[in-house]
């Protein structure tokens, strides 16, 4: 396949901005379980490269990834799907890992991930979850480091509440751009690894001008099959998808961008489905409302 295959084409994708005046699409491509769990994993390599490079064609440009993903075969997968594309085309998002956040640990796992992603600059770079052993100042530091000899462009958070955002920006010279928080349709205000997603930390996040990026969209796919009411009457109403209903009402809303992840070509093309219209307000309001919320279902 040569790179005129691989011409993307971002006709009618949506954009938001970020900072700086730079903007990315309110649909990205997610990565966890693209070359293995914890560890990597190679057996579905063709299919997880294929899977991104479509996504990024079809005008999904912004990845997510992170050195955690497959101990780090996600970056690599990444790294190789890219290669056929324009660098400036992209916005490569990946993450330092909760034990890597000594000063010294988070430079050298930036360049590691460098190494892996085949480029020589990370379009934002987030602390990946809180770690209270270190103190967040040594943490953010590194992390200015990072920004500041241009390893990244932007820095910014993940799992964290509106109390570490707040002690993080302290002692860091450069805006914290994003904080990518578990959030969907089905977990407002308890998830996994952070709580009052809904209540405090996406308002704060408005206020402050903080992209949400909004990992789990699709609760790992609870929310693209039928079965729940609301879902299901509006899929029918406005001849939409589950999933891509779910992944509208998260984009209609100021400042979150999303970034489902799908191997499967037919639920790429099926979550791009999510743009180019809108829920009414009236619906909006019905899901804000009266959906049945399942707050830290992970857990049940
Ligand atoms: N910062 C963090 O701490 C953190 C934590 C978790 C996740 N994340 C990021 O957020 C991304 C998204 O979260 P996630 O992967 O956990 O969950 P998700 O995006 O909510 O769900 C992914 C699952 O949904 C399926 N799927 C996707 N589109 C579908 C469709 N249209 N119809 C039916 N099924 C569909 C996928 O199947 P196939 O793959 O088979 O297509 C996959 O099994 C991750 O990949 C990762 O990049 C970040």
């Amino acid at each position: 396949m040569n790179k005129n295959d691989f011409n993307i084409e971002v006709e009618g994708m949506e954009f938001k901005e970020l900072a700086d005046g730079v903007k990315i699409p309110v649909l990205g491509i997610g990565t966890w379980k693209m070359g293995g769990g914890l560890r990597a994993d190679r057996t579905q390599d063709k299919e997880c490269m294929l899977a991104i490079k479509t996504a990024v064609r079809l005008g999904m440009t912004h990845i997510d990834t992170a050195e955690l993903y497959g101990n780090g075969h996600a970056e690599e997968l990444v790294g190789e799907a890219i290669k056929e594309f324009d660098r400036e085309a992209l916005f490569i998002t990946t993450k330092v890992k909760w034990s890597n956040m000594r000063y010294k640990d988070v430079i050298e796992a930036a360049k590691r991930s460098l190494k892996r992603l085949k480029t020589n600059y990370i379009d934002l770079y987030l602390v990946h979850t809180p770690n209270r052993s270190i103190p967040i100042e040594e943490t953010m530091k590194a992390m200015d480091y990072v920004a500041e000899n241009e390893l990244a462009r932007f820095i910014g958070v993940s799992n964290f509440s509106v109390e570490q955002i707040e002690e993080a920006q302290q002692h860091a010279k450069n805006k914290i751009v994003a904080n990518e928080i578990e959030y969907n349709l089905l977990v407002r205000d308890l998830g996994q690894h952070t709580k009052d997603m809904e209540s405090k930390i996406i308002p704060y996040c408005q206020k402050k001008g903080i992209l949400i990026i909004a990992y789990r969209p699709l609760a790992k796919g609870e929310l693209a099959k039928p079965g729940i009411k609301l879902l299901d009457e509006l899929a029918e109403k406005y001849g939409k998808t589950q999933a891509q209903i779910a992944l509208n009402w998260l984009i209609s809303k100021p400042n979150i961008v999303t970034i489902p992840k799908a191997v499967r070509i037919e639920h790429i093309k099926e979550n791009l489905g999510a743009i180019g219209w809108r829920l009414s307000e009236e619906d909006m309001r019905r899901l804000d409302y009266g959906f049945p919320v399942k707050d830290a279902f992970y857990n049940l």
